[in-house]
């Protein structure tokens, strides 16, 4: 089975745990797609929830598909958020950004009372790090910005090589809240905790792509089924 075929089961069983009524958040990204579609075909069939995105993308395909969205100022609680990962370790800690809307994924998992990811389970890894590390980052300031990022995560034991994110066009990627990604090439980020705090602190990153202690479950589909970490329901 391709990794679509799978990102829509971990989809479609994440549809299972939303309750009418529900305020969700929805993710963003290619298995987000496929969830958001999914609810979408309920809410047509009459099905009722209130919603906030995660990502202008995911805001135009939910309301293209007439879900009622809200906002985090509108509705600052929210019951759960269903997202996609490009990493997920056995401690349930993530890296996301992989879509450039780790800011808002992130501002919108933590004011969700549970976060279930959904991915195909070729995105689990025992260590963090292969995939690049989305960091977002003001561009006023870059290249000072950017060294202070190297040395946080020289401080923290990892190394790598940092790259300014552009568009298929060559021309530097903007994220929805009008800043840019470096992508930290890691290949293993030895103490992620270390690493996020490191982050935390330098001037002029807005926020990074390690999502740890948001996620209370993830759901992930393989090719002999569902695995399931954490808790879901
Ligand atoms: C977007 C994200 C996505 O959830 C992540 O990149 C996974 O995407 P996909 O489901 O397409 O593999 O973090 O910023």
């Amino acid at each position: 089975m391709d990794a679509d075929a799978l990102k829509k089961q971990a989809a479609a069983r994440a549809l299972e745990l939303v309750r009418p009524g529900m305020r969700l958040g929805l993710g963003t990204g290619s298995t987000a797609k496929h969830f958001v579609d999914l609810l979408g075909a309920k809410v047509a069939a009459g099905f009722s929830v209130l919603c906030v995105a995660t990502s202008e993308v995911t805001q135009a395909q939910a309301l293209s598909l007439g879900i009622p969205m809200s906002t985090l100022d509108e509705t600052p609680e929210l019951d759960l958020t269903v997202d996609g990962a490009d990493e997920v370790d056995p401690e349930l800690r993530l890296i996301k950004g992989g879509g450039a809307a780790l800011l808002r994924e992130k501002i919108v998992a933590a004011a969700s009372a549970r976060m279930v990811v959904i991915a195909d389970d070729g995105k689990l890894v025992q260590r963090l790090g292969r995939f690049p590390l989305p960091i977002e980052v003001v561009p006023f300031g870059l290249e000072a910005t950017r060294r202070a990022v190297v040395a946080a995560i020289a401080t923290s034991g990892s190394t790598g090589e940092l790259r300014l994110r552009e568009r298929p066009d060559g021309s530097v990627l903007v994220t929805d809240g009008g800043h840019y990604i470096l992508d930290a090439h890691l290949g293993t980020i030895a103490e992620p905790e270390k690493l996020a705090l490191a982050l935390n602190v330098v001037p002029g990153v807005v926020e990074h792509g390690l999502f740890i202690g948001l996620a209370s479950g993830a759901i992930l589909a393989g090719a002999s089924g569902l695995t399931i970490l954490g808790r879901i329901e």
